[in-house]
């Protein structure tokens, strides 16, 4: 049996509001879901740990709750996990190699290699590293547009690449609290790419679409265009500035105000008619009434605010509609707020979807993670079985990425499913 069919892997995303693990079995490109766990999360802030550990318990959490759902014989010793934050940015590089005349003019991995060695070859300020290199094309002796040059003849490989670094204390800052929740955690990746991966077609990233994420602490957005990653940037601005600003409104406590937000939120008016709702006061011993509509005016400042963000971070850029013909997705808990597909529509126009992680990626439990919130969780995944099921070293038997299966386990899986 082939080591592909013998691999579980344990994703654990960091959110600012809550922590998530995501233990699914590996079988080709598909993710069987075996075990989910949430926990909530006191540590973060704006998507980087503030407190290691309380961010460390609600890691151990997590990923206890989502073992105890995958059945007893699961142990989880190593995981993948999420950074997130606005330190995290993308800078665009170029790298060229040429083969040496002795050689067949046949482009090697390792022909490839060298060409993104040269493109990471430029100075990093010391308190930064690198977390993604992304080939966006290769120019072969003058030819662009080429995203595979694998077995192509040429002399001259060119590549472009968007490189994606993160500040090197909050990077640590996650490894010490996965290292101190009780897990080795064996490789990192940068939220949007996850939430990117779990919810958009191929269709839609070769065509170009904008990704945004709306978490708890921030908004990441994420262009993909020709197949490739073109462009992150974090915004520290996500659902929790909405709770914040309802508070004093509500006159309840921030737990309650969440909760109304959550059930009653909406972005406009007309959506709720004359409706009246009960709001507790912050020992739940009586009500308030108010209307419902009510809501609506603090909730559109607040997003009038992030999309105007949104939209200047995208004008500094130069992104324009065309480079994103196949639309907008929204994900992340956010874009669960009644009316914000409407907002998004009449605000930024195109097409507009809500997204969770596509049905054709994953079997077992999708009814589970099935949700907006559950994107980057699942997107990790994907992405760590896209990475290393491209350079063929999907997973090392020697326990390196992935907890192996026993015999006895496989037996189990093959039971339940
Ligand atoms: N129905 C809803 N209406 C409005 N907001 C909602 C709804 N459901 C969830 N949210 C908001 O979504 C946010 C949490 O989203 P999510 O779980 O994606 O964030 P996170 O991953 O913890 O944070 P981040 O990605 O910013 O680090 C919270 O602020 C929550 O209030
Ligand atoms: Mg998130």
């Amino acid at each position: 049996m082939s080591n592909q069919d013998e691999t579980i892997v344990a994703a654990v995303d960091i959110g600012t509001t809550k922590v998530v693990t995501v233990i699914a079995e590996i079988r080709g490109k598909q993710i069987n879901v075996i075990g989910v766990g949430e926990e909530e999360n006191n540590g973060s802030q704006q998507g980087t740990i503030s407190n290691i550990s309380e961010a460390a318990r609600a890691v151990k959490a997590s990923v206890e709750k989502a073992q105890k759902i995958a059945g007893k014989d699961i142990e989880v010793n190593n995981v993948i996990a999420s950074v997130g934050g606005k330190h995290l940015t993308g800078i665009k590089s170029h790298g060229v190699t040429t083969l040496t005349l002795s050689r067949e003019k046949e482009i090697t991995q390792a022909d490839k290699d060298r060409a993104i060695e040269s493109a990471k070859s430029m100075p990093l300020p010391a308190d930064r590293e690198i977390l993604h290199v992304i080939p966006t094309q290769y120019i072969i002796d003058g030819q662009d547009e080429i995203m595979d040059p694998l077995g192509m003849s040429g002399v001259r490989i060119e590549t472009d690449v968007y490189i994606v670094t993160g500040a090197t204390t909050l990077v640590e800052n996650v490894r010490k609290t996965i290292k101190m929740a009780g897990y080795e955690m064996d490789d990192i990746y940068i939220q949007p790419i996850g939430s990117g991966n779990a919810t958009l077609y191929e269709d839609e990233k070769e065509l170009g679409v904008l990704l945004i994420d709306i978490g708890g602490g921030t908004t990441d957005i994420a262009l993909y265009h020709k197949n490739a990653l073109k462009f992150i940037k974090i915004i520290p601005v996500g659902g929790k500035y909405i709770t914040g600003d309802l508070v004093p409104a509500l006159q309840t406590s921030k737990s309650i105000t969440e909760e109304i937000k959550k059930q009653y939120g909406l972005l406009y008016e007309e959506d709720a008619g004359e409706e009246i709702i009960e709001v507790p006061d912050r020992t739940r011993t009586s009500t308030r009434p108010m209307f419902r509509k009510d809501l609506a005016p603090y909730i559109k400042y607040r997003i009038y605010e992030l999309f105007d963000m949104v939209k200047k971070e995208l004008k500094n850029e130069g992104i324009d509609k065309s480079l994103y013909g196949a639309g907008i997705v929204l994900t992340g808990g956010g874009a669960k707020l009644n009316g914000l597909l409407r907002f998004v529509q009449e605000n930024m126009g195109g097409s507009v979807r809500i997204g969770v992680p596509l049905q054709e990626k994953v079997t077992g439990r999708y009814e589970v993670i099935d949700k907006p919130q559950y994107s980057t969780v699942v997107g990790i995944i994907d992405y760590f079985v896209r990475e290393h099921g491209k350079n063929e070293r999907l997973i090392s038997s020697s326990g390196g990425f992935l907890t192996k299966t026993s015999d006895k386990i496989k037996k189990f899986l093959s039971e339940f499913f």
